[in-house]
């Protein structure tokens, strides 16, 4: 067979196969009792010619006692080589797996956030989930079909020659036809097996919004708009899975014809040979049983291409993933303690589609001071931010920590050293302990935790629920209250206790009252360390060191409240509005 084959497709195959290299041990054990079943199963068919010749036709009654026990013991023995075939074959598998599905989340782990919010949560999920098992499934099939059944096809042959090399020679012109066969139906299998792994992404990607949505869907009325999405994605996926399966069992349809023909043959010649006392019935019987055994290995030969492929398909996605460059971290400066001296320095960034967000921006907040960044919504507070832990990075311009741009540290130290509440609170589903002590924090002595839950005001809420602390949250924390998750949020950065803070819209969700509560705790708190604060609601941010006013990307005002208000500008105005607002609204 001298099928071209893509040099790209053998890469991945060769990548693939890296991850079944290590169980070499288990390799063996498998290949020793893939080949033991064929030897063991061409005995079987071996074993019906002395049962017919010397049993059934010359009355043998020696035979007649040992063949039956000789059965029983090719029987065990297929047992357990079949057994040891299995289990081997799937400890590979699920090995293969597991270390694929393990490379892959470390992967999200550490991909730029570009990567991940500009992709699609549901393919990301089924590559965990379908892709993996896809590839595993395809490593270990092909290792079968190319042990097990290429050598009881061997054997086969053996068996056949043996009986009647000229009863063979009938069979053997139909190999290259099939050889043939395989070429010509092999060639649809990538494509379809792409396309479902595709349509497998967009199914998770319906159902998790679905779920996650549940409320809108509800009160919207998008239960219709939501099931002919799902209709569209699963047609999508359903047309794609019979084209796979008309395709390869039209493969399957067709090697059997040839088959037929050729076992139509074997029945003449047989005859001829037979005729000619060349050939015994128990003879026949044998070399007919190995051209039936040879069939089904045959057939799985014919389909390696489409298991190959889909296997193919399946790594060169999980692949992608895996080459994704990680965040850009060569930095390697690593300061044990920072003060927090924070300074932005003519900061040009955009999102890369272009469009600017963030123009010249230059302001500096000395260590342990407090800053407020204030403007309309969309003007780029939440982004500006965002650049000092570098989940961005600037387009132009510099950041320092304590005067050392930010791309120098060493990305862990650099976040170490910044405590985060963001603007979109993101709780595990995990207990509220383990949501307040998330990662490092599981370091912390529970008194901390008790103290930083304390401040945040958590405890207000823990102390009604029977289970405490110990209570679950639900996905996202859905079980919670808007103000309960933000102030769970709090009380996490709290116990983080990192020199610089950031408060994006930290307290938005609060009433009044609670606010002003959590205020003071924040305002103690902010007393030693330098805070970057987000806030609409700007009776939280008159008592900032500094405040700047942000407007479409650029700074177009700073000062402290007394100064800006007298400014009579920007600042002025929004307060004016909220003043007038907040007035109106409750009067
Ligand atoms: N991850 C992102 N990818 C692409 N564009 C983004 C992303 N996040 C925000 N933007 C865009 O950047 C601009 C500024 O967004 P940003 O979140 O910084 O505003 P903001 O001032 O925090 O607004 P708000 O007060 O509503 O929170 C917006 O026009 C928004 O569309
Ligand atoms: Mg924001």
């Amino acid at each position: 067979m001298s099928a071209k084959v893509d040099p790209r497709v053998v890469d991945v195959y060769k990548r693939l196969w890296k991850y079944v290299t290590p169980h070499k041990l288990i390799g063996t054990v498998a290949v020793i009792a893939m080949a033991s079943t064929a030897v063991i199963e061409m005995t079987m068919v071996a074993l019906v010619e002395p049962l017919m010749d010397e049993g059934l036709v010359a009355h043998n009654l020696e035979a007649i006692k040992w063949l039956p026990l000789a059965f029983v013991g090719v029987f065990v023995a297929r047992g357990i080589a079949g057994f040891a075939t299995e289990a081997s074959l799937g400890w590979i598998g699920r090995s293969v797996i597991s270390s694929l599905r393990r490379e892959v989340f470390r992967k999200f782990l550490t991909l730029p956030a570009r990567f991940v919010e500009t992709s699609s949560i549901g393919p990301m999920l089924s590559r965990m989930t379908y892709n993996v098992e896809m590839v595993a499934e395809s490593v270990t099939n092909v290792v079968t079909i190319l042990v097990r059944d290429f050598l009881t096809v061997l054997a086969a042959i053996g068996l056949m020659l043996y009986q009647s090399s000229r009863l063979f020679v009938s069979v053997a012109v139909l190999l290259p036809i099939i050889a043939l066969l395989i070429r010509i139906l092999g060639k649809a299998f990538r494509r379809y097996s792409s396309k479902i792994q595709d349509s497998v992404g967009e199914v998770t990607q319906v159902t998790d919004e679905v779920l996650s949505g549940h409320r809108i869907v509800k009160i919207f009325g998008g239960q219709d708009y939501e099931m002919k999405r799902l209709v569209t994605v699963d047609d999508g996926n359903r047309r794609q899975n019979l084209k796979l399966i008309r395709s390869r069992s039209l493969g399957v349809a067709v090697t059997q014809v040839v088959f037929g023909i050729g076992m139509a043959g074997v029945i003449y010649f047989a005859g001829i040979e037979s005729s000619a006392g060349n050939l015994s019935p128990g003879g026949f019987m044998a070399f007919f049983g190995a051209m039936m055994l040879m069939m089904q290995p045959l057939r799985r030969i014919t389909n390696v291409n489409a298991t190959l492929q889909r296997g193919i398909a399946a790594g060169k996605s999980l692949f992608a993933i895996i080459d994704e460059p990680d965040e850009v971290d060569s930095g390697t400066y690593r300061a044990d303690n920072v003060r927090g001296a924070v300074e932005f320095r003519n900061i040009r960034f955009s999102y890369g589609d272009g469009a600017k967000i963030l123009e010249d921006v230059s302001l500096t907040v000395d260590a342990g001071t407090s800053l407020a960044i204030v403007g309309q919504s969309g003007s780029g507070k939440s982004t500006l931010v965002s650049l000092l832990p570098r989940f961005y990075d600037v387009d132009s311009g510099e950041i320092l920590l304590d005067g050392v741009p930010v791309q120098e540290y060493a990305l862990d130290d650099l976040r170490a050293h910044i405590s985060l509440v963001s603007q979109d609170i993101v709780l595990f589903n995990d207990t509220i302990a383990n949501n307040l002590a998330y990662g490092q924090l599981k370091a912390r002595s529970n008194d901390d935790l008790l103290r930083a839950a304390e401040a945040a005001h958590v405890l207000d809420f823990v102390k009604d629920l029977p289970k405490g602390l110990e209570t679950i949250v639900g996905d996202r924390g859905v079980l919670l209250s808007g103000g309960q998750r933000q102030r769970i949020a709090i009380g996490r950065a709290l116990l983080k206790n990192a020199p610089v803070l950031i408060l994006d819209e930290a307290t938005s969700s609060l009433d009044t009252k609670s606010e002003r509560r959590i205020q003071e705790a924040l305002s103690a708190l902010m007393k030693n360390r330098t805070t970057l604060v987000i806030a609409h609601r700007l009776s939280t941010v008159e008592n900032a060191d500094k405040i700047v006013v942000l407007d479409q990307g650029r700074i177009v005002e700073s000062g402290t409240h007394d100064e800006l208000l007298k400014k009579n500008a920007h600042y002025a105005d929004l307060h004016r509005l909220q003043f007038n607002d907040e007035s109106s609204g409750s009067g």
